[in-house]
């Protein structure tokens, strides 16, 4: 007896579970938990749902919560240290002060460096950072990497730009890493000529042991 009604029970489980495989049902019915049954992954530059999605901290609960950065006091594996200074003037003036941790690079990197710079950057500043890329046009105030007053900039200020963003200038804190970031800068260097090295960029000693 016992026996059957084992043997029951297994047919049953099994003629369950051949019914719930039948036809082309995709849909998960009642969801209970919808992040698991639709996932919220996040192709890069997709445009996300403002409806679903916000990026501002105080909308958190109503709806969900993606700004596309690292966790803040983050490190990712490898990467360099985390930029601290705030975004605000204070900051900015600050900024000069850090010394790019990359003391010296080579072909390849800078080679990325100058691929990263073609795709991130150069539809503004130009191919050569001359401010002249395919939409300088429609964007006010686009500089000139290759003038004086950025061949003068010290590289952490450029960092703090690309970190924040300035004016018509976005944050580029989420396109690329830390890494990539002051490698660009390097690339800028090349772009301004051999000439026009400033102080900043002549790594100090203390610099280099960050890498
Ligand atoms: C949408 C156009 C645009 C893109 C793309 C862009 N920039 Fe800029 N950038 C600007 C504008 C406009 C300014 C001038 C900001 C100001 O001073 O008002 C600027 C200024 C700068 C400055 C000077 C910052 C300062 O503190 O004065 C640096 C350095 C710079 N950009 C680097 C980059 C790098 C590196 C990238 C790519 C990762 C990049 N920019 C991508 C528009 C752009």
């Amino acid at each position: 007896m016992k026996k059957n009604i084992t043997a029951a029970a297994i047919l049953l489980a099994f003629g369950a579970t051949l019914i719930s495989c039948n036809g082309p049902r995709r849909s998960p019915g009642i969801v209970y938990m919808p992040d698991m049954a639709y996932s919220v992954a996040i192709d890069a530059y997709a445009v996300l749902d403002s409806n679903k999605f916000t990026s501002d901290k105080l909308n958190k609960g109503s709806k969900i919560y993606y700004n596309s950065l690292p966790v803040a006091g983050t490190v990712k594996r490898g990467d360099l240290f985390i930029y601290t200074l705030p975004h605000d003037s204070a900051g900015y003036a600050q900024s000069a002060m850090v010394k790019n941790p990359i003391e010296t690079i080579s072909k390849e990197e800078l080679s990325e460096a100058g691929r990263l710079y073609n795709i991130n950057c150069a539809i503004c500043h130009g191919a050569k950072g001359h401010g002249d890329g395919p939409i300088a046009e429609k964007v006010p105030g686009v500089a000139n990497l290759t003038s004086d007053l950025f061949k003068a900039m010290a590289d952490g200020t450029m960092y703090h730009s690309i970190e924040y963003g300035k004016n018509n200038m976005g944050s580029y804190a989420s396109q690329l890493t830390p890494r990539e970031r002051w490698q660009i800068i390097k690339y800028i260097r090349t772009l301004q000529g051999p000439a026009a090295a400033p102080a900043s960029t002549t790594a100090s000693a203390d610099s280099a042991k960050k890498q």
